[in-house]
C-alpha cells in the first residue's frame, strides 16, 4: 500500500512537470503579435490594411495574409506606384475600373507578378471595406 502511494506521487510529479515544460515551450513559440493589436487605421481610401481588410479579402481569396496586403500597401503608397504621381484615393474608382487601372499601371510601374498581386489584393481589400 505504502509503495503504491509513493509510485502514485512520483507519477503525479512527472505528469505535472511534463505539463509545465510543455507550457513553456508553447509560450516561446508565439512570435507574431495577434493582428487585433495592430493600431486601427484612419479609413481614407489610402490607409494601411488591418484585420477587417484581411477578413474581407479572405472571403474571396482564402490564402491572403496581412503581410501580403501590407506589402501591396507599401508599393502603392511609397513604392513603385508613387514614381509618376501621388497616391490616388482607392474609393474614387469602382472595382471594375480598378481591374483595368491595375493592368495598365502595373505595366507602367514594371511590377513583378507577385508585386502586382500584392497591390491588387490590397486595393481590392480596401474596396471591399469601402463605406457605402
Ligand atoms: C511610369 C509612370 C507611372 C507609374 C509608375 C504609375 N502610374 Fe498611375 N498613372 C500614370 C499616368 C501618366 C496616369 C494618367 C493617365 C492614364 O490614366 O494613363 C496615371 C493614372 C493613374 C490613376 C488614375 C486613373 C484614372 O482613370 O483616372 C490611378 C488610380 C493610378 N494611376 C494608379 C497607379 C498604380 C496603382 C500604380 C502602381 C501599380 C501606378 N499608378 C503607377 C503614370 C504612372
Amino acid at each position: 500500500m505504502k509503495k503504491f502511494n509513493v509510485q502514485l506521487i512520483i507519477f503525479t510529479v512527472v505528469v505535472f512537470a511534463a505539463c509545465g515544460a510543455n507550457k513553456t515551450r508553447q509560450a516561446k513559440s508565439v512570435e507574431t503579435p495577434p493582428v487585433a493589436t495592430v493600431k486601427p487605421a484612419i479609413k481614407n481610401g489610402t490607409h494601411a490594411p488591418g484585420i477587417e481588410e484581411v477578413n474581407a479579402i479572405q472571403s474571396k481569396f482564402p490564402g491572403v495574409t496581412l503581410e501580403k496586403l501590407t506589402a501591396g500597401y507599401k508599393i502603392y503608397t511609397e513604392g513603385a506606384c508613387t514614381k509618376c504621381h501621388n497616391t490616388n484615393n482607392i474609393y474614387k474608382y469602382s472595382a471594375a475600373a480598378w481591374t483595368n487601372i491595375l493592368e495598365d499601371m502595373s505595366e507602367k510601374a514594371k511590377l513583378t507578378d507577385s508585386e502586382k498581386d500584392a497591390v491588387s489584393k490590397y486595393v481590392m481589400s480596401i474596396k471591399a471595406m469601402q463605406p457605402m
